[in-house]
């Protein structure tokens, strides 16, 4: 969405699949060129403040090594630590950070406060997750996925299965799979699927994305679906931070979309499993299969900072088009020494 002039990063739907894209290539060109040794100086003296609402291992950890890498730094704002929602409203709280930072991250537990936040910010403000969505987590996905696509096929001929609950990252992994083109299928329990959650909305926009760049999608409890899949997608069962329903509740609904070996086996030959993490192991993935050769769930986590380097430089492009130039920078040096000069200030 663009508020105040500046672009934010809430869902990836707010942007053109040749954006999206960008975005992707961008994150993996500097990931390359780290890997090679040189870290562009791209976020010098920037700021980005990161509002949690709940914990986070990669995506805090992610986002401020981005930061440091690229020569800015982060401010971390975990829950409690701020006036957010309480003493100051959510408004007021945005056009604060807009007068003392430069960007600014917020994972949240409802979607409308990183939307509110976005209103009020005239820095760009980047969802980092909410019950809706989780977009950051797409874009580190499609790293993973660009990175492993098997031999011979484009993005528009994979088939990506996610099995279980329908999550925000379930919602996010749909949006963003079928704005590329690609063939998307969720296998999970009825009564659990996308239209059931609080993602519903999502699926006026993947039917939207199919008709336009030409994927799939399918919502079924029949694991004949799972067939055929160049990459099996997983995520827990009650929602990233609590429980919602007792552990033999759990199984019961959702034991049957457990991805072992046997699930595994209806993908295509050569078939990746993917996994956002946290897992609850023994749940939704057996051990045989996070620790498996197919397993990309740790390079996928590792690609969450790919992401967010990717994210964090398109997002300040505009700031850095704006930057003075270096006869303004020796002016103002000037002047500021000039003053100090003049009233004995050392
Ligand atoms: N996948 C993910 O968002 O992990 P964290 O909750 O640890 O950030």
């Amino acid at each position: 969405m663009y508020a105040n002039g500046v672009r934010h990063f809430i869902d990836t739907q707010d942007f053109t699949q040749k954006e999206i894209l960008d975005i992707i290539y961008l994150s993996l060109e500097i990931k390359k060129s780290i890997k090679a040794g040189y870290n562009p100086p791209l976020l010098k003296g920037k700021t980005l403040g990161m509002i949690f609402q709940q914990s986070s291992t990669r995506t805090r950890v992610s986002f401020e090594t981005a930061m440091e890498q690229l020569g800015g730094h982060a401010q971390y704002l975990g829950p409690g630590m701020i006036q957010l929602g309480g003493h100051e409203t959510i408004g007021d709280t945005g056009k604060v950070l807009s007068q003392l930072i430069d960007v600014v991250m917020a994972r949240v537990i409802e979607h409308n406060t990183v939307v509110e936040l976005a209103k009020s910010c005239s820095i760009p403000v980047m969802n980092a997750m909410s019950d809706y969505n989780h977009p950051t987590q797409e874009i580190g996905d499609m790293c993973t996925i660009v990175e492993n696509l098997p031999r011979g096929k484009r993005l528009e001929d994979c088939k990506v299965v996610f099995v279980g609950d329908a999550t925000q990252v379930c919602a996010s992994l749909a949006m963003i799979t079928t704005k590329c083109g690609m063939n998307f299928v969720h296998y999970g329990p009825k009564g659990h699927q996308l239209q059931d959650s609080p993602s519903a909305a999502c699926l006026e926009k993947i039917k939207k994305n199919c008709e336009e760049y030409g994927g799939t999608f399918l919502s079924t409890d029949d694991r004949e679906a799972v067939r055929g899949a160049d990459f099996i997608y997983t995520d827990v069962w009650y929602g990233l931070y609590e429980s919602e329903m007792p552990k033999e509740e759990r199984v019961r609904v959702f034991g049957d979309y457990q991805v072992n070996r046997d699930l595994m086996s209806l993908g295509n030959i050569g078939c990746k499993f993917l996994h956002c993490l946290p897992a609850t192991r023994g749940e939704e993935v057996t051990d045989e299969v996070a620790d498996s050769e197919s397993s990309l769930c740790w390079d996928e986590a590792g690609n969450r900072l790919t992401a967010m380097r990717g994210l964090l430089v398109y997002l300040t492009q505009y700031q850095r088009a704006a930057e003075p130039t270096e006869l303004q920078k020796a002016a103002a040096k000037e002047s500021l020494e000039k003053f100090m000069a003049d009233r004995g200030i050392q």
